[in-house]
């Protein structure tokens, strides 16, 4: 994220509407205060972020939660625990507030039983095959927890811990940053990874998520988010229209692992270069779609990733991002057994998730853009969710 420490808002007080904006030459000792804990934003209108406990980890810890709130009728809300995003509320044609992404209302399903509803995944987004990869020679072996397979970080990813977290204020941003350090070894990864996450929103209607961090030993890292959309907040998904700035993606084997081919998606379920619902022919791609996209913008810059179009709703999602792949995930594993939020039913196809990451596997696919950080490198990644209506 491009950050302007140089201008920065005068934070709302309680109960305020936004005073102003200021351009100053100033540093962190000049930043306002944070905002009250515990008090809802008046109307919940205007720009601001707020503090509340959100219960405790078993072993005690306090779990917080950050509520965001733009001008324009966007809601996130943020918890420390995993920096997950537990809620995000996005206006519809008629300019009434739904809720976005699946979740539980409560911490406690977060660490009972969660698919990764709106996690943050580290270190290594998606599976490395056979948990283990070769680094400058030497062997790794990872945590394995999907199969023989390490899924998403581990056993205890960054989905499963609990982060520090500071509010952010900057001139049209709203924002909690979260930062976590992985010890050498952690799951398996070598090195003392320190990371950090800042999720925002604007006035331009987006929520962004930043990353950044670096490490003492060389490390795969590969950090995404997971929520799982729909934007009609309920029922299935399977009338959302996608189209991905994508003309390739990477085949999977049995095991959800990339076989190392970059196929083209012409004349395949997966050619979504122009619109085509999830539903239109996701009976035609075994067990659902569940792929790494291989991007247009290849990467490094920003690009326009996927536009996802609700109709019912009105809702239009854009996803920018820097990340050369998005894996497109169409919840195939969600079975009725979750209940989440208000007690709903999570069925099949419910809700989806657009991933934007490096490609599953890469650490043992040298054909993959790397996904190595070394000491003295600051690993950054930028993904920006945009919000309209149709
Ligand atoms: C990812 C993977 C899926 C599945 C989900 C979590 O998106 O691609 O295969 O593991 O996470 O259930």
């Amino acid at each position: 994220m491009k950050r302007c420490p140089e201008m920065i808002v005068v934070g709302t007080l309680v109960g305020l509407a936004l005073l102003g904006l200021t351009a100053c030459k100033g540093n962190k000792a000049d930043l306002p205060e944070p905002a009250a804990v515990g008090e809802p934003a008046e109307g919940g209108i205007a720009m601001n972020v707020q503090k509340q406990p959100f219960g405790r980890t078993p072993d005690g810890t306090a779990v917080e939660i950050y509520t965001l709130t733009n001008d324009k009728g966007l809601k996130a809300r943020l918890m420390t625990y995993g920096a997950t995003l537990v809620s995000l509320e996005v206006l519809d044609r008629t300019g009434k507030p739904g809720d976005i992404v699946l979740g539980y209302d409560a911490l406690d399903g977060y660490i009972k039983n969660n698919p990764y509803f709106g996690s943050t995944v580290g270190r290594y987004g998606n599976r490395i095959g056979k948990g283990q990869f070769t680094l400058d020679g030497a062997l790794y072996r990872l945590a394995t927890n999907n199969g023989e397979n390490h899924l998403h970080g581990g056993i205890k990813g960054f989905d499963k811990v609990v982060w520090k977290a500071e509010p952010v204020r900057e001139e049209g941003v709203v924002g909690v940053k979260f930062s976590y350090l992985s010890q050498d070894g952690e799951e398996g990864y070598p090195g003392n990874l320190a990371v950090t996450v800042v999720y925002s929103l604007t006035n331009a209607n987006e929520l962004r998520i930043s990353y950044e961090a670096t490490t003492d030993k060389a490390t795969p890292l590969n950090l995404t988010h997971h929520s799982y959309f729909n934007l009609a907040g309920e029922g299935d998904v399977l009338g959302h229209e996608l189209a991905i700035n994508a003309d390739a993606y990477t085949p999977v084997d049995a095991g959800l692992i990339p076989t190392g081919e970059i196929r083209p998606v012409k004349d395949s379920p997966f050619d979504f270069t122009t619109p085509h619902s999830i539903g239109e022919r996701i009976a035609q791609v075994e067990g659902g779609y569940d792929h790494n996209f291989v991007l247009r913008s290849g990467g490094g810059k920003m690009g326009l990733a996927i536009r996802v179009v609700e109709p019912k709703s009105g809702r239009v999602m854009e996803i920018s991002t820097t990340e050369p792949g998005l894996q497109f995930y169409s919840g195939n594993f969600l079975d009725g057994t979750i209940s989440g939020k208000g007690g709903t039913a999570y069925l099949k196809h419910y809700g989806f998730c657009l991933e934007t990451q490096h490609f599953p596997d890469s650490p043992n696919k040298p054909n993959f853009p790397s996904t190595i950080l070394r000491p003295g490198t600051v690993y950054k990644s930028l993904t920006i969710h945009r919000f309209s209506i149709k």
